[in-house]
C-alpha cells in the first residue's frame, strides 16, 4: 500500500524526494503544494491542542548550535545507531533494523552492542545491498549529529540540533524570567531537526531533516499536578513493559483515569498528556485501530528519560514511532547548569520561612593568595561546593579540593568553615521536564497511510483520501458544469469570494465533471460545488461530500457558513 501512496504522494504534490534533477539525496523531502498545506494544518492543529488549548507558548530557536551545548546534552556521548559496513560493497546498515527485518526479533536497538553482532552472526545476515554474509563485521556506535563550522576558517565547532527541545532548554534562563520565575510552565516550538540516519527509510519515516513538535512542560515535581481529570475518561490502548516481556503479553484497553489508579503509567504528567496526544491523533484522522501507547524497554530509552511511553501507528503491518511522551526529570537543566554560567534552577517559597543549619566557608585570603596565586578564587568555591554537599570532609585537619583539574590541599583553620543556623524563606530547584515530542513527518505520513481509500463508484474504481475536513489542503473544489453561458463566471466569483473567507480553493473546468471530482477525492478534498443551469436561475449550488458522493442544493449566499461549520464539525453533512 505505501508504494501506491508514494506513487500518489509524488505525482499530487505531496511529497518528493529533494533534488532529484541531481540524483537526488537520500533523506531529504519536499514537501509539494499539497503536502506543504498538509503538514501546516497538521502543526496549526497541533498547536491548537498542545499549546493554545494548555496556555503555553511557542519560541523559534536556532538550528545551529555551538559544540558545548551538546556536550552538556550529552548528545556527544550518546546519540548514536549501531552501524555495521558491509565489507564488500562499502554499504552501511543499521544493525538492529538488520535484526529486526530479518528475524522477527522486536526492538534490537535496545540490545548491547556485542549482543547485536551475536546476533548477526548466528542468524547468518547478509548485505541487503549485495548479499554479502555479515557475521564477524565489527557493529559500532555511529553519531548521528551533523557537524559544522560557525563562521570562517576553523570557525567555532557547531552541530545541526537533533531535536528542537535543546532551543528550549538553552534559554531556560530567559524563559523562568518571562514566566516571573513561577513554575509549571510550557514552552513549545515547531522546527526542524537534523539526523545523519545511516539508512534512512519509508520515504518521509525516517529521514535526515525532519519537523518536531515538541513541548517542554517545566513542572516543579513535588508541587505541580496535571489537571488529569481533563482526560480522565480518553480511552487508550497500552503496551507497557510487563506485557512486552511477557510469553503471550497483551495490550492493556482502558482510560486514562484507570492507568493512573493502578499505576501502569507511573508518572500522572506523562499520563496526562497521554491522554492529549491520544485526542489529538484521534482528531486528525488516525485510525484508532491502527494505534498505541508502548512503554519503553529500560535499555531502549534515552539517556535523559527516566520513562517515556511511544505513541504508534500501524503501516503496512509495521508499528512506526510517531511521537514519545517523557519523563526527561530535571537531567537537561542540571547539566545546562552544571556546564554554563547560567542558573537553571527557580526559587521554591516556603509556605513558613524555615529556620536551617548552613554550612558556609571564609577562607583566609592572606594564606590562600601568597600559597595558591591565580588559584584561590577556584579554591574558595570548590570549598564551598563541599561544604554544602559534604560537610564531614571538614571534620579533619586538613581537606583536599579540586580545581580546574588540580588537586589542593589546605589546612581546616584557614578556611573559615562554620555551621550557622539561617533563616530561610525558600530553596532553589531544578524543574523536571514532561515533554511530548511530536514527529510532524510521521504524523502527515500516518495520516495518508489511515486516510488511503479505494471504493467503486459509478461503475469504476476511485481512489480517495478521507482527510478530515480541517487538515486537507484544499477545503473546497469549485467548478462550473461547463465554462458558458455565464457558469464560468459565476463559479469563478463564487471560488474568489470563499477564497477571500479564508478557504484553501481549487477551480477547475477542465474536463468532464466526474473526472473533477476525482480528482479531488484523490488529494482529499472533502467538498466539492457545481454551478449548473438551475443554479444560474435560483441562486443556488450543488454541495457533493467527497467520502459519501451525496450532493444537495444549497443558496450561495449560505455557502460560506455551511462550509466553515463543515470544515469544524459543528455541523454533519448529513444534516444539511
Ligand atoms: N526531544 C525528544 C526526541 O527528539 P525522539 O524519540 O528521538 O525524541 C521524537 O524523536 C519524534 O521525532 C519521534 O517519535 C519521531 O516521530 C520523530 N523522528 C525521530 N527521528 C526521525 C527521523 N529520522 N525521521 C522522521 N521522524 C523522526
Amino acid at each position: 500500500m505505501s508504494d501506491e501512496l508514494v506513487e500518489l504522494a509524488k505525482r499530487r504534490g505531496f511529497f518528493f524526494q529533494a533534488a532529484e534533477p541531481y540524483g537526488g539525496v537520500s533523506g531529504f523531502y519536499v514537501y509539494g503544494p499539497q503536502g506543504a498545506t498538509l503538514k501546516r494544518n497538521i502543526e496549526d492543529s497541533w498547536r491548537d491542542r498542545f499549546q493554545v488549548e494548555e496556555g503555553h507558548r511557542e519560541i523559534d530557536a536556532p538550528t545551529i548550535m555551538p559544540e558545548p551545548v551538546f556536550e552538556a546534552s550529552g548528545h556527544l556521548d550518546t546519540f548514536d545507531d549501531m552501524l555495521v559496513e558491509c565489507p564488500e560493497c562499502g554499504e552501511s546498515h543499521r544493525a538492529d533494523h538488520l535484526i529486526e527485518d530479518n528475524t522477527g526479533i522486536e526492538d534490537a536497538e535496545s540490545f548491547p552492542l556485542d549482543e547485536v553482532g551475536d546476533l548477526i552472526a548466528d542468524h547468518d545476515l547478509h548485505c541487503p545491498n549485495c548479499d554479502t554474509p555479515l557475521a564477524g563485521e565489527p557493529v559500532e556506535d555511529f553519531n548521528l549529529m551533523f557537524e559544522t563550522d560557525i563562521g570562517p576558517g576553523s570557525g567555532q565547532p557547531g552541530y545541526l540540533r537533533p531535536e528542537t527541545a535543546q532551543g528550549i532548554f538553552v534559554e531556560f534562563p530567559r524563559l523562568k524570567e518571562y514566566a516571573r520565575n513561577s513554575l509549571p510552565f510550557g514552552t513549545t516550538q515547531i522546527g526542524k531537526a537534523y539526523r545523519n540516519e545511516i539508512s534512512p527509510r519509508k520515504s518521509i519515516v525516517r529521514v535526515r531533516e525532519l519537523t518536531q513538535a515538541e513541548l517542554e512542560h517545566f513542572i516543579d515535581p513535588e508541587e505541580d499536578e496535571p489537571p488529569i481529570e481533563r482526560v480522565e475518561d480518553v480511552e487508550v490502548r497500552l503496551y507497557p513493559t510487563p506485557e512486552q516481556n511477557a510469553d503471550e503479553g497483551e495490550y492493556i484497553v482502558t482510560t486514562i483515569g484507570e492507568a493512573v489508579e493502578e499505576g501502569i503509567i507511573a508518572s500522572d504528567w506523562v499520563a496526562y498528556y497521554v491522554g492529549v496526544a491520544q485526542e489529538w491523533y484521534e482528531r486528525i484522522g488516525i485510525d484508532m485501530n491502527r494505534f498505541r501507547f508502548r512503554q519503553h524497554l529500560a535499555g531502549e530509552r534515552s539517556h535523559y528519560a527516566s520513562d517515556c511511553w511511544d505513541a504508534e501507528g500501524e503501516i503496512d503491518g509495521d508499528w512506526v514511532e510517531l511521537a514519545g511522551i517523557s519523563d526527561r526529570s530535571d537531567y537537561d537543566l542540571s547539566k545546562h547548569g552544571e556546564y554554563s554560567d547560567d542558573d537553571f534552577t527557580v526559587f521554591r517559597q516556603y509556605d513558613e520561612p524555615k529556620v536551617v543549619e548552613r554550612a558556609t566557608v571564609e577562607p583566609d585570603m592572606s594564606y590562600l593568595g601568597p600559597e595558591f596565586g591565580g588559584a584561590a578564587g577556584d579554591i574558595t568555591d570548590a570549598l564551598q561546593t563541599l561544604a554544602e554537599r559534604d560537610r564531614s570532609a571538614f571534620d579533619g585537619d586538613e581537606v583536599t579540593v579540586e580545581a580546574d583539574g588540580e588537586s589542593y590541599t589546605i589546612p581546616i583553620e584557614k578556611t573559615g568553615f562554620s555551621v550557622d543556623e539561617v533563616k530561610e524563606s525558600g530553596e532553589h530547584i531544578t524543574p523536571h521536564v514532561i515533554e511530548p515530542s511530536i514527529g510532524v513527518d510521521r504524523a502527515l505520513y500516518t495520516v495518508l497511510v489511515h486516510s488511503y481509500e479505494q471504493d467503486d463508484v459509478e461503475d469504476e474504481t476511485r481512489t480517495r483520501l478521507a482527510l478530515e475536513p480541517e487538515l486537507a489542503p484544499t477545503t473546497v473544489g469549485v467548478f462550473p458544469l461547463m465554462d458558458k453561458d455565464g457558469m464560468g463566471e459565476t463559479a469563478r466569483d463564487i471560488a474568489a469570494d470563499l477564497r477571500a473567507n479564508g478557504f484553501d480553493v481549487t477551480y477547475d473546468d477542465s474536463g468532464n465533471i466526474g473526472r473533477r471530482y476525482r480528482r479531488q477525492d484523490e488529494v482529499g478534498t472533502p467538498f466539492c460545488v457545481t454551478v449548473d443551469y438551475e443554479g444560474l436561475e435560483d441562486d443556488t449550488v450543488t454541495l457533493r461530500e467527497r467520502d459519501s458522493t451525496e450532493q444537495v442544493r444549497v443558496a450561495v449566499s449560505d455557502l460560506d457558513d455551511i462550509l466553515a461549520d463543515l470544515r469544524s464539525g459543528d455541523r454533519a453533512f448529513s444534516n444539511l
